[in-house]
């Protein structure tokens, strides 16, 4: 018997094709995450799957990255934020790190006009502090060109550690606080300190490539999102894909604490 095509099951395997489609048709335009934060991982597996220079599956990621911002921006997702670079990342090879520093100050200079055409505004997360400055002159650039846009809002967090991010939190709330600039000592308060004050919550979270690690990414602002890791490595992630993921996303529950029956009633 040939079972019927499954968005999420065995059907897959045997219509992907009709599978997409039917996943395309099924997504609810009121119910898209307001905003998705990615990690895009597996780029190096992915080139070393195919005997390539790990470089190359940087290249082909920022190819899907230009694809996923695209799109979410078509989709009307108002915040989209990227894992392009960790603060554990400088510890990669020499050669790597500086590959990595020109691919991403091409992709921003690349992106910039994209960003205007689509009203997107660029933001950037992270310790700046340690970015080559060629690479900060780029991300000013952006900045400033796209700062009145008013669609969606790209955010690459670059040297961006969570813990890094909870400490300098902590120690500038602190001195305010000293300073008498500051009362209180609430997560409200606390928040105001983090890259991410002007930002909502991610409500969804990709982690390509099948690991399920959160990898000091958002620590403080993931204390409620739905995450979702899809086995396929972040260059062969595409809108199919992405389609797929803000489907599964659409099909959980959200609920901040409290009982099924609780949301389910609006209470
Ligand atoms: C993970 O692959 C990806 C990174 C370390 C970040 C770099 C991301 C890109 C270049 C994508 C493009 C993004 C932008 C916005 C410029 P990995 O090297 O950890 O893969 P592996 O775990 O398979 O080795």
């Amino acid at each position: 018997m040939v079972k019927s095509p499954n968005p999420c099951g065995e059907g897959d395997f045997l219509f992907p094709e009709l599978t997409i489609r039917a996943v395309m048709h099924k997504l609810k335009r009121d119910k898209l995450p307001h905003h998705l934060a990615i990690i895009m991982d597996g780029n190096g597996r992915w080139a070393q799957e195919r005997l390539l220079r790990r470089i190359v599956g940087h290249q082909k990621g920022v190819e899907a990255a230009t694809r996923v911002v695209d799109e979410c921006s078509r989709q009307g997702i108002a915040f989209l934020t990227l894992f392009a670079f960790s603060a554990e990342n400088w510890l990669r090879p020499k050669t790597e790190v500086q590959a990595l520093m020109q691919l991403l100050k091409k992709y921003i200079k690349a992106e910039t006009p994209r960003m205007m055409q689509n009203n997107v505004r660029f933001n950037v997360i992270g310790n700046r502090d340690d970015l080559p400055p060629d690479v900060n002159l780029v991300v000013d650039e952006a900045l400033a060109r796209t700062s009145a846009n008013t669609g969606m809002v790209l955010t690459l967090a670059l040297s961006y550690g969570g813990r890094q991010e909870i400490v300098r939190a902590a120690r500038l709330m602190a001195a305010d606080i000293a300073a008498g600039k500051a009362t209180g000592d609430d997560e409200a308060l606390f928040a105001r300190y983090l890259y991410t004050s002007d930002l909502p919550e991610p409500d969804f979270l990709i982690r390509t490539s099948g690991e399920m690690r959160i990898s000091n990414f958002l620590l403080w602002q993931l204390a409620y999102t739905e995450l979702y890791f899809p086995d396929v490595n972040w260059p062969d992630f595409d809108k199919e894909q992405l389609h797929k993921a803000l489907e599964v996303y659409q099909s959980r529950e959200r609920r901040f604490g409290r009982t099924s029956g609780q949301v389910q009633n609006g209470k």
